[in-house]
C-alpha cells in the first residue's frame, strides 16, 4: 500500500505445524487425510515468505517424539514426505528456494533420505528463501548432536573446551549460521514448545492461533507477521533502550 509504513519483518520464521488430526477427525476422515491437507499451507507459507523477502522459514513436519505414533500414522506420514518432495521440488528450485532437511536423517526411510539428498542438491545453489524442513527433529537431539561435535574435536585436539563459545555451539547445531528463529507459530491451540527449535528460540516471539494447520490461510500469516512487528524486542534491556 502506498505510503504505509515499512512493517518490521522476521528475519527467520519458525512454525509448528500442528492439528491435521483433529481438523480430519471433524470431518470423518482419516488422519492420514489431515496430513495430506496440510500440504497447501505449507506452499502458501513457503510463498509468502519468498514473495515477501523473509530470509528463513523452518517447518516443524516431524519430531522425534512422533515416531511413537501408530506405525500406519508413521507410514502414511513417510510415503506423503516422499510424494510431497517429487510433486514440489520443480516448483520450489523454480522459485528459487534453497531447501535442507534438519533431523536424525538416518531414522528415516533410506529411500526417503536419498530424496532429501537430491533435493538439497539440486537447490544448493539457490539464493532466495532458505527453506527447512525439520523430520525427525528433536530440540533435544539438535543440541546433543552438536554438544558431541564439540567433544569429539576436543577429544582429538581440534578444539580446546575454552573455545566453545556461544557462537561456535550454535554452528555445530543443524542450523548451522542461519539467524534464530524470530517468529514462531504454532497452530491447532496447544501452547508449547513440543521439543522445537529449543536453542534458537530463546528471543522468538510466540504467536499461537487455534486455526488448525490444513485451515491456515494467508489472512493467519498476515496477522502472524503484524503480531511480530507490534512487539517491542528488548532482549533483557529497558523499555525503548534499543534503536527501533
Ligand atoms: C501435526 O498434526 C502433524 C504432525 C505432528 C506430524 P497432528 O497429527 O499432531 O494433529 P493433531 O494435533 O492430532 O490434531
Ligand atoms: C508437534 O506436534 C510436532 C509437529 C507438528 C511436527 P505434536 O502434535 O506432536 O505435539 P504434542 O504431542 O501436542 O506436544
Ligand atoms: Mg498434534
Amino acid at each position: 500500500m502506498a505510503g504505509a509504513p515499512a512493517k518490521v519483518l522476521p528475519r527467520h520464521v519458525a512454525i509448528t505445524m500442528d492439528g491435521n488430526g483433529r481438523w480430519a477427525a471433524a470431518r470423518g476422515q482419516t488422519r492420514a487425510a489431515g496430513h495430506k491437507a496440510g500440504l497447501a499451507p505449507v506452499r502458501m507459507c513457503i510463498q509468502e515468505c519468498g514473495q515477501r523477502g523473509i530470509e528463513a522459514l523452518t517447518l516443524f513436519a516431524f519430531s522425534s517424539e512422533n515416531w511413537a505414533r501408530p506405525a500406519a500414522e508413521v507410514g502414511s506420514l513417510m510415503g506423503l514426505f516422499f510424494e510431497a518432495l517429487e510433486t514440489e521440488i520443480a516448483e520450489l528450485h523454480e522459485r528459487n528456494v534453497r531447501m535442507r532437511f534438519i533431523g536424525a536423517r538416518r531414522n528415516l526411510p533410506v529411500r526417503l533420505q536419498a530424496r532429501l539428498a537430491a533435493a538439497e542438491e539440486r537447490t544448493a545453489g539457490n539464493t532466495g528463501l532458505k527453506l527447512q524442513v525439520a523430520a525427525s527433529y528433536g530440540g533435544r537431539w539438535d543440541i546433543v548432536q552438536a554438544a558431541t561435535e564439540l567433544a569429539r574435536a576436543c577429544a582429538s585436539g581440534a578444539m580446546r573446551p575454552e573455545e566453545i563459545t556461544e557462537e561456535r555451539f550454535a554452528k555445530a547445531l543443524s542450523l548451522g549460521t542461519l539467524p534464530d528463529a524470530e517468529l514462531l507459530i504454532r497452530t491447532g491451540g496447544e501452547q508449547r514448545l513440543s521439543n522445537f527449535l529449543l536453542w534458537h528460540c530463546a528471543y522468538a516471539e510466540l504467536f499461537f492461533t487455534p486455526r488448525l494447520w490444513p485451515d491456515f490461510g494467508v489472512t493467519d500469516f498476515e496477522e502472524a507477521l503484524a503480531f511480530f512487528a507490534s512487539r517491542e524486542r528488548r532482549f533483557g534491556q529497558v523499555p525503548g533502550q534499543r534503536a527501533p
